[in-house]
């Protein structure tokens, strides 16, 4: 991993789906003094994600794949992040699975954000498998990506007790305001030099 001096910061790439929520907030996280990078190009895999109204606002270069054809799909993206001299790629609520080649040639500089206390609950729906289980804490975890589903190195966790009064939806909000204080402090423990 390249790491941040600390002075120059660190060229970027976020991929979405969704809402883009965790994106937006680390666009204004990168946006700070103290943030380790700088969001430079934003992928979509959906052209309808609310995120790309941000994006077109805030004026951020993006690009939309919808990975039907995964294989060139992530052959143009490699080309694109590497034209644009990315180091590091966010994957903040991406719901396309990389392939694990694309993974190898950016290994060990992508990190994901997921919303349950990692190696608990790996992949779709862990909000309602938590409540069903009748959890007493679940949380957020951001970690690397390898080729294995939500099975990198853990960076960071976050916490929280789960209610009885939690359905999976309020849950859901309570965690994800997890995740927006998580994903900055992570990059920033995972970048900056000791
Ligand atoms: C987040 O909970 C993320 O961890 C999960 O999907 C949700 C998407 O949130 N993978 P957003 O698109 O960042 O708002």
């Amino acid at each position: 991993m390249v790491r941040s001096t600390g002075i120059k910061k660190l060229k970027s790439a976020i991929f979405i789906s969704g809402n883009g929520s965790n994106m937006k907030n680390l666009f204004n996280f990168s946006k700070k003094k103290k943030s380790p990078i700088v969001v430079d190009l934003v992928i979509s895999s959906n052209k309808r994600a609310n995120g790309v109204q941000f994006l077109k606002k805030n004026k951020i270069y993006f690009e939309i794949f919808n990975f039907k054809q995964k294989n060139s799909d992530e052959k143009k993206i490699l080309k694109i992040l590497k034209k644009r001299e990315i180091h590091l790629i966010c994957l903040a609520g991406f719901m396309k699975i990389l392939s694990g080649s694309f993974i190898k040639k950016f290994n060990g500089k992508i990190v994901n954000i997921h919303p349950s206390l990692l190696p608990k609950y790996k992949g779709l729906n862990t909000h309602e498998r938590v409540i069903l289980n009748k959890e007493k804490f679940s949380g957020c975890t951001v970690h690397i990506v390898n080729s294995k589903l939500d099975s990198g190195k853990i960076i960071m966790q976050k916490k929280l007790r789960v209610s009885n009064r939690d359905n999976p939806e309020t849950l859901s909000r309570k965690i994800l305001k997890l995740e927006h204080l998580l994903y900055p402090k992570a990059l920033k423990k995972l970048l900056f030099k000791p």
